[in-house]
């Protein structure tokens, strides 16, 4: 198959969107805007691909690298027109058909770009343009026909005239167009409108006046197509992605109790038979497995969660790891590094951060896990604290299989609990307890006879 290079527009002002950061940075499900075009291209394997950016746009430079595309700068920003010629010189010895996308148009799929490039080689047109009609076609550009149904020119919204206004087909932004053409015809367009800029747009009118062959590709899901402009754009297109991403988690077997209000990033996967609950948000690389239950209000970040663990209500959960039949919660934190063996209880009000506890430990009510070893089989009682900091530095605490905790304890750490210890409910424990021994550190209950309290009087 012929190779098929591709011009991504990513310079420009974002002036709509009222931010310092460029508009194709913001994130949809975890993602930066512009990742999601860069990736249809990857797919599709197009290549070249060249992004048009704004100058010193380190931190999009930067993805367009890792992803081993090329970067052009457009300085001044004049409009859309003006963006692709400045890939003229990148694409001076390429022939065939150059796929023009926009960066701020991330919900289009891969299949959408691909029936797109298929019909507009099929029709052996000069440019192909996708389409879709739109309720409200508000801002884009419209796609201007002639009484036998051919395009003849797109005209932008700011430009239209008022019998122009009743027409619902809109320009996606997306054309696929032959390279010699596309730099030609691009030389004949002017500044000569509303806003001053040179349109892409305009050389649709050109390329008719010359008799070449312009076709429109129209989808029915206009969806696709939206284009972030503004912050209300980024919602709308955010509020789809997420229905998106539901929809294909429930296809593939996961119970999502209330898709409305169920925040999953792109990148996330689920296995089958996990059923979410309402008012989750799962982020960033997490994974869970198969026959998991995610209650209510837990938010989940870049974790790794084994099959059949049950998160209860409320949990906040972030770069940890979960073995299988663990369950947590309600109201559990794991900061990062939580790493939880098979058949771990974690109750409420527990913060466990950097620690390992090991197979069928319990920490069921109220404590605080820090930089700690816990083996198995470990009870923790209620109130056990790990004074992991002196101010300065943090110190380990190890605790060894099979120790038994007594409530409201402390371990000042570095501390280490030899294998089947047991702490005294309410110590405080300095040094170190060898194995199967008991640990007490409380002093001793004092009793005073007859005692009674003053009574209390009025002043
Ligand atoms: C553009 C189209 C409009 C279409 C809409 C689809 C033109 C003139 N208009 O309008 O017909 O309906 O997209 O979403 O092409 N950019 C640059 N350099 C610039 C200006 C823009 O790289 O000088 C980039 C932007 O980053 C953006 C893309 O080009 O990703 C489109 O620019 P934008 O200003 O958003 O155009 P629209 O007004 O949406
Ligand atoms: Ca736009």
């Amino acid at each position: 198959m012929e190779t098929i290079a591709s011009i991504i527009l990513a310079a420009g002002k974002s002036k709509r969107m009222k931010t310092a950061l460029p508009k194709t940075l913001h994130r949809i499900a975890g993602q930066e805007i512009i990742r999601y075009p860069l990736n249809v291209c990857r797919d599709l394997s197009l290549s070249p691909v060249i992004v048009v950016i704004s100058p010193n746009n380190e931190q999009l430079k930067n993805i367009i690298k890792e992803n081993k595309m090329l970067s052009v700068e457009q300085d001044p920003p004049l409009g859309t027109g003006h963006a692709v010629m400045q890939t003229e010189r990148l694409l001076d010895k390429f022939k065939g058909y150059v796929l023009i996308l926009c960066g701020d148009t991330p919900l289009l799929t891969q299949k959408t770009i691909s029936d797109f490039i298929n019909f507009t080689k099929e029709a052996k047109a000069t440019c192909g343009i996708l389409t879709a009609e739109m309720s409200d076609p508000a801002s884009y550009g419209r796609i201007i026909r002639n009484q036998s149904g051919e395009i003849t020119k797109i005209v932008e919204a700011k430009d239209l005239l008022k019998e122009q206004s009743n027409i619902y087909e809109i320009n996606s932004g997306v054309y696929c167009i032959l390279n010699q053409s596309l730099f030609k015809f691009l030389k004949e367009i002017t500044p000569n409108n509303k806003q001053n800029e040179y349109y892409l747009t305009d050389i649709i009118e050109h390329m008719i006046n010359s008799r070449e062959k312009v076709v429109g590709f129209k989808i029915d899901n206009p969806d696709e197509l939206t284009g972030i402009n503004t912050r209300n754009d980024l919602a709308l297109a955010t509020s789809i992605m997420r229905n998106r991403i539901n929809e294909k988690h429930m296809q593939n077997g996961v119970t999502i109790i209330d898709p409305q209000t169920t925040y999953i990033d792109h990148a996330v996967s689920i296995s089958a038979d996990t059923t979410i609950w309402p008012n989750t948000h799962i982020y960033g690389k997490t994974r869970i497995g198969k026959n998991c239950t995610i209650e209510t209000g837990s938010i989940i970040k870049d974790t790794k969660i084994s099959d059949n663990v049950h998160v209860k209500p409320y949990c906040v959960i972030e770069e940890s790891f979960i073995d299988s039949k663990t369950v947590i919660g309600p109201f559990a934190r794991l900061r990062p590094e939580s790493k939880l063996g098979k058949n771990v209880r974690i109750g409420n009000f527990v913060e466990i951060k950097k620690s390992k506890i090991m197979q069928g430990t319990k920490a069921n009510h109220l404590s605080y896990i820090g930089d700690s070893e816990i083996g198995a089989n470990v009870n923790i009682g209620c109130g056990t604290i790990t004074c992991n900091y002196d101010g300065v530095k943090k110190y380990k605490t190890i605790i060894e299989d099979n120790v038994f905790v007594g409530s409201d304890s402390q371990f000042i750490a570095p501390v280490k609990i030899g294998k089947g210890a047991t702490i005294g409910a309410g110590s405080t424990i300095t040094e170190n307890v060898p194995p199967n021994s008991l640990a007490l550190s409380r002093s001793k209950q004092v009793i005073k006879k007859d005692w009674k309290r003053k009574e209390k009087t009025d002043k």
